[in-house]
């Protein structure tokens, strides 16, 4: 395993995480956040700086064990994929994908020869199956939204604490970026988005600026975005000032969280991967979701419920122990739901 995660485990795991349930509250990552460096103007790949959320529930609640075939739909910067990968040993079998290239380039030295690495969508899981001709699978993980490594990137646009170009794109080879959308984007269509994805209440003022903003100068970089943010809602312009309370989310927030679900139809894929992963389980295989904000975390609990060939393990979501939110706030508003493959479904 990489020194990296050793230490965080050993407190995480030894020290036994009492699990706890929460309610759904929006509480996106905050994208302020400066968890990474870029790994921008580099010849190669960083090493990622991404800690795992959860994973003493995770393997707790997954049991991956020796032989089995686990799928990592989001491997990211492979701190699942490598506790995963343990656990299953070398007679086991893991896919682990990730939609970014980016990632997983860094991610290919990181894991053993058992795991099969590739850039994908996780809703694409059974196109690839069948063309691995695996088995039904023991496990899948989804491990939703973006990752320390891709929020501290400045030339991805995740971060409003970046300047780099507003891009926010998981798949930058594929679509077309923020920056783009919103030189055309009618003002209603702006508005609604970030009000749908951001549960913005300003976002109508947000939309009005940005229009107004782009007839003088096209919106280039997070940090355009984010002033016209900060002059559009009421006490933005403090926090433009650094006089945001501690503890506060910045209004900024659900802007950027809103337009980058959107650019990577980040829901559409959540929902259509829900519907087709259940059926690539074995009977007693788990399908494990960690989630981020209630816009995900709301979609996972209704389709989990409802599908008839899951039995829902976890009633209510587990969210991360005091010692993990200290040590690792990003996993503070994670919520883990947990199903497994129904004999009879
Ligand atoms: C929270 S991070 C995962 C971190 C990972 N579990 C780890 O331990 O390092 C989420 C990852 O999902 C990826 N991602 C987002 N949407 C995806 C999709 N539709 N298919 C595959 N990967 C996706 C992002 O690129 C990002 O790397």
């Amino acid at each position: 395993m990489h020194p990296r995660f050793i230490n965080a485990l050993r407190r995480l795991i030894h020290h036994s995480v009492p699990f706890h349930s929460a309610d759904a509250t929006l509480s996106e990552i905050d994208p302020g956040g400066r968890p990474a460096e870029s790994s921008a103007n580099s010849g190669h790949p960083k090493e990622s700086v991404h800690v795992p959320v959860m994973p003493a529930e995770i393997l707790k609640l997954g049991e991956p064990g020796p032989g089995q075939y686990w799928i990592d739909g989001t491997a990211g910067g492979g701190g699942h994929s490598q506790l995963i990968a343990e656990r299953i040993g070398e007679q086991g079998r893991l896919l682990a994908i990730d939609r970014d290239p980016a990632a997983v380039e860094r991610l290919r030295p990181l894991l053993p020869e058992n795991v099969r690495v590739e850039q994908a969508s996780y809703h694409e899981i059974p196109k690839m199956l069948e063309r691995l001709e695996w088995p039904l699978v023991d496990g899948i993980l989804l491990d939703l939204g973006l990752s320390s490594d891709q929020l501290g990137d400045a030339e991805r646009g995740f971060s409003f604490q970046t300047q780099g170009h507003l891009d926010m794109r998981f798949d930058p080879t594929r679509g077309k970026p923020v920056s783009e959308w919103l030189r055309y984007a009618d003002e209603k269509t702006i508005a609604d988005t970030i009000y749908e994805y951001g549960e913005e209440r300003f976002s109508r003022r947000i939309a009005r600026r940005i229009v107004e903003q782009r007839r003088l100068s096209p919106i280039e970089t997070a940090e355009q975005l984010k002033e016209i943010i900060y002059r559009s809602i009421p006490g933005g312009r403090r926090s433009s000032r650094g006089g945001l309370r501690h503890g506060r989310v910045d209004p900024a927030t659900r802007t950027f969280q809103a337009l980058r679900i959107f650019i990577n139809d980040e829901l559409k894929i959540l929902r259509s991967a829900l519907e087709k992963l259940p059926n690539h389980l074995r009977v007693g295989g788990k399908l494990l979701i960690l989630s981020f904000h209630s816009l995900e975390d709301r979609i996972v609990k209704h389709h989990l419920r409802e599908d008839l060939r899951l039995e829902v393990v976890t009633k209510k979501p587990l969210s991360a122990g005091e010692q993990e939110v200290h040590d690792n706030p990003r996993s503070r508003s994670a919520k883990l739901r947990v199903a497994r493959r129904a004999a009879n479904g």
